[in-house]
């Protein structure tokens, strides 16, 4: 989401008149966007921005978006006194304002409200990939995740309406785009403000019906808003890809409940349950978090018995981290450190052996790829199948395959990527 938001950031500049350099260095304003999901990012920012100032001198301008931004907000000014903006995701929208005033030197600009019910449209938005796009379709999050600190950086939910995510996937198609991206802090709860009245599902399959686009994905989910009706779609609409990101963060219904995830570990498993019984083979990702205050040996236990439940195509993994403001932050009982490390290392660990089980079962079989690259090193070409695994693979012919797909066989695998031979 950070990616994408920079994507319209930039979108915007070029509209107001700016224009792109290719390095920091050479800039006269620099934005740097920021991300305060985990560990110390409030230190790491302020130790880049100290070094901006070191290797960029006086005469420069800085702003600071997003997360750290939101959090920190005018204390960014005392700390880091060449910042002279500081603007929060929820109030992107107003940056053509925000810049007037930059310009006319004020030195303390600000964007901190989450009251708004408007989200961050730009027709502008300047894409980083040439064949994927995203699109938001909803932002900020509702729920209360005793450990995140999203709700208080991104505010409430908001989503745009169908017609506007169709016409933006439209547009993208006639530019050439085959794959896009849906994006949300949780796409599922999803909810048209038009009167069309979509529900996720619905616009999952109507974006696949766009003529031109292949591939789509979406992320994230959350295990409480994600129906069957997503699963159905995915099955009966071949251009909705066979993955799906189902962040778990924990085996144990107690230490779910702690975190106020609002579902068991039984609802969950109900899940995964529906997805492996379509006719489609989908692949499931999904995070854990390891060491949550009262995260005892017997809960730890029930997550590593769920990762062998499940049997995730693949898992990120992290240690708890404290964050400002949220409800995890009065637990008592926090897991010490060395714990933490101890814990993720063997969930790890449980989960390569998962990965190369699950890869090995592809060797032999054909994958359709999107190709997103070449590695001159190793003399292969890289590509995606449907199910997000990377396929690295080899092939004669002589013409740029970059943004095709093509029909891989896959003769080897590891615990993190398949390779193969081109057969088309
Ligand atoms: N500590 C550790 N991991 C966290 N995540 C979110 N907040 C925290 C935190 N305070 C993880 C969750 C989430 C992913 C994006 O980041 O697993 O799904
Ligand atoms: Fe954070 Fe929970 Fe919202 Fe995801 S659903 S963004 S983990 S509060």
């Amino acid at each position: 989401m950070n990616a994408h938001d920079s994507e319209k950031v930039v979108g915007t500049l070029l509209s107001e008149g700016y224009s792109q350099v290719p390095t920091p260095e050479e800039a006269e304003l620099v934005f740097y966007n920021t991300c305060s999901i985990r560990d110390k990012a409030e230190q790491k920012v302020f130790h880049r921005l100290d070094q901006f100032k070191k290797t960029h001198g006086n005469g420069k301008k800085f702003a600071v978006l997003g997360c750290v931004a939101q959090q920190e907000g005018e204390k960014i000014f005392d700390k880091a006194p060449h910042v002279s903006m500081v603007c929060g995701s929820a109030s992107y929208n107003q940056l053509p304002r925000m810049l007037v005033q930059l310009e006319a030197g004020n030195r303390r600009v600000t964007g901190l409200s989450l009251d708004t019910d408007a989200t961050f449209d730009t027709p502008l938005t300047r894409r980083d990939h040439p064949h994927r796009a995203y699109i938001t379709i909803i932002e900020g999050c509702d729920k209360s995740c005793a450990y995140c600190v999203v709700p208080f950086t991104r505010g409430p939910e908001r989503s745009r309406t169908s017609a506007s995510v169709i016409a933006e996937a439209r547009q993208l198609a006639a530019m050439g785009y085959t794959e896009i991206q849906l994006l949300g802090q949780n796409v599922n709860s999803y909810r048209d403000p038009s009167s069309a009245g979509w529900d996720f599902a619905k616009l999952l399959d109507e974006v696949g019906r766009v003529p031109g686009i292949r591939r789509v994905r979406f992320t994230t989910s959350h295990p409480r808003d994600f129906v069957k009706s997503i699963v159905d779609a995915i099955d009966a609409n071949p251009a909705l890809c066979n993955h799906v990101h189902l962040p778990v963060q924990s085996g144990s219904t107690r230490i779910l409940d702690a975190m106020q995830r609002l579902y068991t570990r039984e609802e969950y498993l109900q899940r995964i349950a529906w997805m492996k019984a379509a006719t489609r083979p989908i692949a499931v990702t999904s995070d854990i978090i390891v060491g949550f205050p009262g995260e005892s040996e017997a809960d730890f236990e029930a997550t590593l018995d769920l990762l062998d439940a499940v049997g995730y195509d693949a898992l990120f993994s992290f240690k708890y981290s404290r964050r400002p403001n949220t409800a995890a932050l009065a637990l008592a009982d926090q897991i010490p450190e060395e714990e933490k490390t101890r814990r993720l290392a063997i969930v790890q660990e449980r989960q390569r052996s998962i990965q190369i089980a699950r890869n090995a079962a592809y060797v032999g079989s054909v994958e359709e790829c999107m190709v997103e690259g070449f590695n001159k090193a190793t003399g292969q070409w890289m590509g995606r199948t449907s199910q997000h695994k990377t396929l690295n693979f080899l092939y004669a012919g002589a013409a740029d395959l970059n943004g095709q797909y093509v029909h891989v066989r896959v003769t080897r695998s590891g615990p993190n990527s398949l390779a193969g031979e081109c057969i088309q």
